[in-house]
């Protein structure tokens, strides 16, 4: 089983939704593998209208609240009752783009849980951290700011690595890369989870059709979080296609 994630970020309104879920064809992907698209807030219920059964729906974000006056905000709450099944955590993007600290978090990962919402908890290391040396004390310094939330939850949760310098920019993680970090990351769901070996591990960072296949025969990648080629129904399907090590 493998998990392949399409993230739109700020892109695909309600029409290109539609017309995405249109175009995708995931005949030859086997049914065992996760599906998951993550559409902007906008998108969300076109999104869970149109997708065919056997792809799940997540948000990118949520806010700690589960409601109140917080203008602009989407909460847990709201999204699970608009049919998402899964949460974007701690995105590399809200992380430095937005400023959001391993404490926020570590809020939003307990309001996904609350509202029965799947959490995609995403690490990773700056290229200055990566130079410095530094990618498993930062990649543990995220997880363990809400691995006791995560464990204590006692529901299911994926993380998904992705290298900040490697994101949007044609640059990947080697497999040897992305395996190492991912094992860093299990030897740590070990020392606190008995179903340690059951959360799947995603890499993302420029995982595109031609080098989906490697990445996913690392060791310790079960499965990809796809941004810039999720947004093409055709890309994203052979992507998924990969995870059979079938042809792309
Ligand atoms: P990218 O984005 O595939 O465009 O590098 C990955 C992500 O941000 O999840």
């Amino acid at each position: 089983m493998a998990v392949v994630a399409g993230n739109w970020k700020m892109n695909h309104g309600p029409e290109a939704a539609r017309a995405f879920f249109a175009e995708l064809d995931l005949d030859d992907v086997s049914e065992e593998h996760e599906i998951v698209v993550f559409p902007t807030d906008l998108s969300l219920g076109t999104a869970v209208a149109a997708a065919p059964t056997r792809v799940s729906i997540g948000v990118q974000n949520v806010h700690p609240e589960d409601s109140g006056a917080f203008t602009g905000a989407t909460s847990a709450a709201l999204a699970a009752e608009a049919g998402a099944r899964y949460a974007l955590v701690g995105h590399s993007e809200r992380r430095h783009l937005f400023g959001e600290t391993d404490e926020e978090t570590e809020r939003k990962v307990a309001a996904a849980l609350r509202h029965g919402l799947t959490p995609v908890l995403c690490v990773g290391e700056t290229l200055d951290e990566r130079r410095a040396g530094r990618v498993e004390d930062v990649v543990l310094r995220q997880l363990d700011a809400v691995l006791e939330t995560l464990a204590d939850g006692g529901a299911r949760f994926l993380l998904a690595y992705e290298p900040v310098w490697a994101i949007g920019t044609g640059e990947t993680a080697t497999p040897a890369d992305a395996s190492a970090a991912h094992a860093t990351l299990r030897g740590r769901l070990r020392t606190r989870l008995a179903g340690a070996n059951d959360v799947p591990i995603l890499y993302g960072g420029s995982v595109k059709p031609d080098n989906a296949a490697e990445l996913l025969g690392a060791d310790e990648v079960d499965g990809v979080l796809v941004g810039g080629a999720s947004l093409d129904a055709a890309s994203f399907a052979q992507i998924a296609r990969a995870v059979d090590g079938g042809g792309v």
